[in-house]
């Protein structure tokens, strides 16, 4: 019997997005009613949000992986790569109860006991055996295999980064543990960036029917890009920890360097492709322009909060969470579930399409919303003319219409995510249990 340990992976990220907007929604509301559901107050109900959302990318990623190696027929220890997913499940489980629990211990991010780190760490390597051991014999990879292999590399001496504060030597020093912290979240998002492109490159190429875009030089000048961004990312996300402001605006500069790229190879893919693929294929390639046209949004706001003269109002207000939600929701939601769409074929295409716009149309309200409600605090705090309670007052019809634009998003999203499990469950359990086709 072969496992379809690709799919398990999408189906624990389909269960894990829909649990993260359940508590993104609740977080939300509690920011108007902060007595809302005292029992998973905000600051459960946000770790349980960031944890899962982070959880939808990582499970589609590393299922995108599987699936390559399944659908090539290349994989190997094929058992250690299910015993992966039982790791990475059961983990996920203790860090969901130990959240509701209100039993924290980690850092930010990493907010869980860090005993839970160690089966994170074990996991990863059994991952790192199944991928490196059936792509080895590969010629002339593609970038997609480059992105994989230094995502999970990456991924875990990176990991390993972030819980170095259990030392003393670590802990010790704030700015030491500062350091490491900040720059190890840097290096991590650009680890499931890896993971999210190469995904991204791969459905790209199955689209169009042939390899040259994933050997293209342009896509190698991404993955090179992508990998100094991932050393250099932190520069731009932490303020407190001394360092010249030179190094801070190379990082700038590299990360839009890197999403202008990627959209400009989504672009330029467009382009080359017939009208008949498009039809065919109308379902991953409706979310890839999507996620195209979050990249140049994205780029956008990225651009305005990197002056200097506006970051002063912007820096650590919700124009930050804006950024950070534009892109996992806008970028990296939309390339992974164009992976999803296109590895399976979904047959109602009106439960697609419906939901597609419910999604763009919410997260653009929703995106605006942030930067609103961040520019006016930001401001007020800055020229110290109010005091909080009227900042919160001023600002709360943006929350309100922050609040239910991120409910029409969950919306939208939990109606493709029950459909896709739905279709998903009609085919169970060959789907799983069932030949590599
Ligand atoms: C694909 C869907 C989503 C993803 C990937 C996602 C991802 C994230 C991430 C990464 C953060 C942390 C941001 C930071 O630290 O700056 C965050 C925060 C948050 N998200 Fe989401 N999110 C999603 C959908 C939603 C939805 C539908 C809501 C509902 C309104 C929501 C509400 C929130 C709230 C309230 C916060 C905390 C903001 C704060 O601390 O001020 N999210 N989300």
């Amino acid at each position: 019997m072969k496992i379809r340990i690709g799919r398990l992976f999408i189906i624990t990220g389909i269960s894990s997005l829909s649990l993260a907007l359940l508590f993104g929604v609740l977080a939300a509301v509690q920011f108007i009613f902060p007595d809302f559901i005292p029992e998973i107050a905000f600051y459960k109900a946000r770790p349980l949000h960031v944890s899962l959302a982070v959880s939808w990318i990582f499970s589609i990623g590393i299922g995108a992986v599987y699936n390559y190696l399944e659908e090539k027929e290349i994989i190997r220890f094929q058992f250690a790569g299910f015993i992966h997913w039982i790791i990475y499940v059961v983990t996920g489980i203790f860090i969901i109860v130990s959240y509701l629990k209100g039993t924290f211990g980690g850092r930010e991010y990493w907010e869980f006991p860090p005993v839970l780190s160690i089966p994170i760490l074990i996991s990863w390597l059994f991952f790192g055996l199944v991928f490196f051991s059936s792509v080895i014999k590969i010629k002339n990879w593609p970038v997609y295999l480059w992105m994989w292999s230094t995502g999970i590399v990456i991924f875990f001496v990176t990991f390993l980064e972030a819980n170095s504060w259990i030392f003393d030597y670590f802990s010790n020093s704030v700015v030491r543990e500062l350091t490491i912290q900040w720059k190890s979240y840097g290096s991590l998002v650009g680890s499931w960036n890896m993971l999210v492109y190469g995904a991204g490159l791969y459905v790209m190429e199955k689209i169009s029917g042939e390899d040259s875009y994933a050997k293209s030089g342009i896509a190698f000048v991404l993955y090179f890009v992508g990998l100094t961004n991932l050393f250099f990312n932190w520069a731009h996300h932490i303020y407190a920890v001394p360092a010249s402001p030179w190094i801070g605006n190379i990082a700038y500069v590299i990360s839009m360097t890197e999403l202008f790229i990627i959209g400009r190879i989504i672009w330029k893919w467009k382009g080359t492709l017939t009208t008949a693929q498009k039809f065919h294929h109308k379902h991953p390639y409706l979310f890839l322009l999507a996620s195209d046209i979050w990249v140049f949004l994205n780029l956008a706001l990225a651009i305005l909060i990197s002056v200097p003269a506006i970051n002063v109002y912007t820096h650590g207000t919700h124009v930050t969470v804006a950024h950070a939600m534009g892109s996992t929701i806008g970028i990296n939601s939309m390339i992974l579930v164009a992976f999803i769409l296109h590895h399976f074929s979904w047959r109602k295409s009106w439960w697609i399409i419906i939901p597609y716009w419910i999604i763009n149309i919410s997260l653009l309200c929703f995106w605006i919303a942030l930067i609103g409600s961040g520019i006016l605090k930001g401001v007020a705090v800055v020229e110290g003319t109010s005091s909080f309670q009227e900042i919160m007052i001023s600002i709360e019809p943006i929350l309100k219409f922050f609040m239910y634009s991120g409910a029409f998003l969950a919306l939208g999203f939990l109606i493709l995510l029950f459909h896709l499990l739905f279709e998903f469950l009609q085919d169970f359990p060959e789907n799983i249990f069932g030949k590599t086709e």
